[in-house]
């Protein structure tokens, strides 16, 4: 199974989530049968590597996100993987809008597709504090955790 996690710039919240989730599934009986991947429906940042709060924040939970690289999003992308999980509802909607035909029911926010909270949003911490970014490990560590158990009974 492929998963892309997407936000806005892919230098914050997706690039947490896809080391999360890496993180999670490799230290489960998943290991080696889920992908993850990132992207963000824009592109300003694409060929950085996360923001520095993001890597430092995720290095305090003992994940290294620092050889990630940012990309946007492309129409490829719906075909490449099995879901499309995204941060926010500005971010669902983007990715909707960009959908081929038959695929806008592989595309879901990240914390309701985990089954850990219906139509809730990772908050943009961009503009925010360490807090912030603190707030958008656990959320992410959360889904991840919720997507082994999920994916790991299956
Ligand atoms: P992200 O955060 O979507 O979690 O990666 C942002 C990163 C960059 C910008 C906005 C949000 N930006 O406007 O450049």
């Amino acid at each position: 199974m492929k998963l892309l996690v997407v936000c806005l710039g892919n230098i914050c919240r997706s690039p947490m989530a896809e080391g999360a989730l890496r993180a999670r599934i490799a230290a489960s009986t998943l290991a080696g049968r889920v992908q993850v991947d990132s992207a963000g429906t824009g592109g300003w940042h694409a060929g950085e590597p996360p923001d520095r709060r993001a890597i430092a924040c995720a290095r305090g939970h003992g994940v290294d996100i620092g050889e990630q690289r940012a990309r946007q999003l492309s129409v490829g992308d719906f075909h490449a993987f099995d879901w499309i999980l995204c941060a926010d509802r500005a971010n669902l909607r983007d990715v909707l809008r960009l959908a081929p035909p038959g695929r806008r029911d592989r595309v879901d926010l990240l914390l309701a597709w985990a089954g850990i909270e219906t139509d809730g949003e990772v908050p943009d911490p961009y503009t925010g504090g360490p807090d912030d970014f603190q707030q958008v490990w656990r959320l992410v560590d959360s889904a991840a955790q919720a997507v082994v158990t999920r994916l790991g009974v299956r």
